[in-house]
């Protein structure tokens, strides 16, 4: 049995994409397969917690013995995760999460007129940031996908969403990242940093999480 002991605790992941809808037919998305989220909740129910998995559309089977919630929108992840956060002792956020969504839902089909369309979009809740902003917060962990300066846009993402901790995977990498089965991350918290990978999904979800617990079980409060 691995290290990693989380029994008795409730750590809660989101993964995968959101869809925001356009019209009945149409939705903006993005490349998120959900392989990372979900190897974090299989690396954490292996250690023992009680894991419910928040997921965007994804094609990846769920891990047994995982509490699953299917949602699209990013309204609905937030809906969800507000359900379930009183509960929760861990929240890992590895969604890639729509910031935006279609101003107006059209109720009809959008038909080609002009030679151009123009769309507005409004801002989307911040999970991650309100999860980490409540009263008695889980211990909070946010994913920062970057294509640039990446220790400068974590390091940020981690004060700025007051997190615990944040890890970050450069997404310019190819073979890395979005849809692969590998990834490579850098892990910042408050006085320091891990590089991890690269490494398949499964590893790296098992070594971030022996992180997270080890800093977990750090804190006074825990
Ligand atoms: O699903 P895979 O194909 O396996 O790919 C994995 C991944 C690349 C998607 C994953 O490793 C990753 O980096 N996830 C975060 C992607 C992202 O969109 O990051 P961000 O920089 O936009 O957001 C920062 C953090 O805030 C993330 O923890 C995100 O889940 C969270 N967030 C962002 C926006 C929002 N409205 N709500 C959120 O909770």
């Amino acid at each position: 049995r691995q290290q990693t002991d989380l029994q008795g605790k409730t750590v809660m992941i989101t993964a995968g994409p959101t869809r925001e809808p356009l019209d009945p037919v149409r939705y903006i998305s993005n490349h998120s397969s959900g392989k990372m989220g979900y190897a974090m909740a299989a690396a954490a129910a292996d250690a023992g917690a009680n894991v419910i998995l928040v997921s965007g559309p994804v094609s990846v089977p769920p891990p047994a013995g995982v509490n699953v919630v299917n949602v699209e929108t990013a309204q609905q992840m937030f809906d969800a995760v507000m359900q379930h956060v009183q509960a929760t002792d861990i929240f890992i956020a590895t969604a890639a999460v729509a910031d935006y969504r279609a101003k107006v839902l059209e109720n009809n089909k959008i038909k080609k007129t002009g030679d151009e369309l123009t769309l507005t979009f409004v801002k989307n809740p911040d999970i991650l940031k309100e999860v980490a902003a409540l009263p008695n917060a889980p211990f909070a962990v946010g994913f920062a996908a970057e294509s640039q300066n990446l220790a400068h846009y974590a390091k940020s993402k981690l004060e700025n969403k007051k997190l615990a901790m944040v890890a970050a995977n450069d997404i310019t990498t190819s073979g890395l990242g979005f849809n692969s089965d590998h990834n490579a991350l850098h892990v910042f918290w408050e006085n320091g940093d891990k590089q991890l990978g690269p490494a398949p999904k499964t590893q790296l979800a098992r070594e971030l999480l022996s992180l997270i617990d080890e800093k977990y079980k750090n804190k006074p409060s825990n």
